[in-house]
């Protein structure tokens, strides 16, 4: 089986608390399990960057739902590459909620995230696009909000 994966970043519509991330991860809990599209979501400063991995029809139908979605905008796709096997297997979507502490134990990533995701500089940068989401999603519970 072909697998892909897509990372993109986007704006928020609105600061999302909890409630509103929480009804984010349930619905992709229960849109990615049947589709075993796996991937990690992380939120900062008003900003989101997700990586989505699976089978490239599933994952393609689902970025497609998730662009149309109007609780964020100015999606900009970083990256969309065949990969050998899944970094995110361990659940259908982790989650992590990025902070200053998290600038501060991660200081070579802060840049990237301590003003929300911006696509320039993380689309120039997608190596380290991924090898963050990973770093972040490790110990990470599977869809909860921290
Ligand atoms: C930042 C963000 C990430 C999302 N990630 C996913 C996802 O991984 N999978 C998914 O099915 N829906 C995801 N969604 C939700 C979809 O955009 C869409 O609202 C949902 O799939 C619709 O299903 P529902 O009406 O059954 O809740 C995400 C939404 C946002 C704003």
């Amino acid at each position: 089986m072909a697998l892909i994966h897509l990372i993109y970043v986007s704006t928020a519509f609105k600061e999302l608390d909890t409630t509103a991330l929480d009804q984010i991860l349930a619905s992709s809990v229960r849109h990615n399990t049947p589709q075993q599209v796996t991937g990690m979501l992380l939120y900062a400063g008003g900003s989101f960057m997700q990586v989505l991995e699976g089978e490239a029809a599933a994952v393609d139908e689902t970025f497609t739902r998730i662009k149309r979605d109007p609780r964020h905008t100015d999606v900009f796709e970083i990256a969309r590459e065949p990969v050998d096997e899944r970094h995110f297997d361990r659940w259908s979507m982790g989650f992590k909620r990025l902070s200053a502490g998290d600038a501060a134990t991660h200081p070579g990533y802060a840049p990237f995230f301590e003003h929300g995701f911006d696509p320039a500089t993380i689309g120039a940068h997608p190596g380290l696009a991924l090898e963050m989401l990973i770093d972040f999603s490790l110990n990470q519970s599977p869809g909860r909000p921290s």
